[in-house]
């Protein structure tokens, strides 16, 4: 197949670039480096020997992604640019809608005009908001409580709408838990810019040496040990659900939507003694208040991508922190 990847120097995106490279794809990449590195591709090619097509383009600049479309025959696209930090979005929220989901419209438009009707999009769990209950399926309700959350919710619902208006669109709906871990080589992996956002890159930093410890957000939540569980997934676990989602966009109907976890909740205390066991270092922490917006648990029940895409989380928490802590100590850097 040809693949256009939007977001493919990013972590998930470099990842399943490789899944799709190594699977006998042609890859196309476009990405605007706004938060990746054209390194990216060099690595990619180290891991598979072919590197992706790249260009840097805003998904905003439609005169430029239109060339993309003019100069290749597309069999699908993956769809992963847009912003993704719960936080900043809060902030900058019309940054975040104008990014995410004009950006979307302008990759839409061009798949129409150009008859490239098979797509699978980067949702994410957020959409289901503070009120989800653990195992989490894809009927629970809808309620983000985040711009960045809506502005998946929103794109859902406009790709929903768009295959509905033109049947012959074939779209997959991907909502992932925590994409955690590298791949085994250690060439490519999360090098978030700046402090980290999410618990895994933190951690990895403690253990590096390029944070001096980690605060855990509160520990009187409602679990065995007080501290936030979370559903923890190998990002190659994560980009090899791309492909079984590509290859099965033909047997769906219009749109599917899969949850896109291990089914498996660990507590930040358990990721934190799984990550010291496999990295040999100790991670210091101190117990600080509750981040406002987190839950107590959330993880996934992943039967429907399994029954209907053949896909499961094959790799654990000792091999995502053991895969984590060889791309930290390769890059303690990031890239
Ligand atoms: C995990 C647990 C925190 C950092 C986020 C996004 C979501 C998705 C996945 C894109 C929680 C605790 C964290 C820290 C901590 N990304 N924690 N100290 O919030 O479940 O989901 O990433 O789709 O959109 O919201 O992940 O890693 O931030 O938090 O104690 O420094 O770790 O309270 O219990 P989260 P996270």
């Amino acid at each position: 197949m040809k693949v256009l990847i939007t977001g493919g120097t990013g972590y998930i995106g470099s990842h399943t670039c490789v899944v799709l490279l190594n699977n006998g794809d042609d890859v196309t990449v476009v990405d605007n480096l706004s938060n990746s590195s054209e390194i990216v591709l060099d690595r990619i090619k180290k891991i598979t020997g072919r590197k992706p097509l790249f260009y840097k383009i805003d998904l905003l600049d439609f005169k430029n992604l239109k060339t993309v479309f003019e100069n290749h025959a597309f069999d699908a696209v993956i769809h992963f640019a847009g912003f993704k930090a719960v936080g900043e979005s809060m902030a900058i929220p019309l940054d975040y809608y104008h990014n995410n989901i004009t950006g979307t419209l302008n990759l839409c438009r061009l798949m129409q005009e150009y008859g490239v009707y098979n797509l699978v999009f980067s949702s994410s769990a957020t959409v289901y908001g503070e009120q989800a209950t653990s195992p989490v399926t894809e009927t629970m309700p809808l309620l983000p409580t985040n711009p960045y959350g809506r502005t998946k919710l929103m794109i859902e619902m406009i790709l929903q709408d768009m295959a509905i208006s033109q049947p012959a669109f074939r779209i997959s709906l991907l909502r992932y838990f925590n994409p955690v871990g590298s791949h085994e080589s250690g060439l490519i992996g999360e090098s978030p810019i700046g402090i980290p956002n999410n618990l895994m890159p933190y951690i990895s930093q403690v253990a590096v040496g390029k944070l001096s410890r980690l605060n855990i957000f509160g520990n009187n939540y409602p679990t065995p040990d007080g501290t936030g569980i979370r559903d923890y997934i190998h990002v190659m676990d994560l980009a090899e659900g791309h492909l079984k989602a590509i290859e099965g966009l033909h047997k769906s109907q219009n749109t599917a939507i899969y949850n896109l976890g291990t089914g498996k909740g660990y507590s930040v205390l358990e990721l934190i003694a799984a990550f010291e066991q496999a990295s040999g270092r100790e991670i210091p922490y101190v117990i600080t208040d509750r981040r406002p917006g987190d839950v107590a648990a959330l993880y996934a029940d992943p039967s429907k991508a399994a029954a209907e895409l053949n896909w499961n989380a094959t790799r654990g928490i000792q091999n995502i922190c053991a895969d984590t802590w060889r791309w930290q100590s390769m890059n303690p850097e990031g890239y």
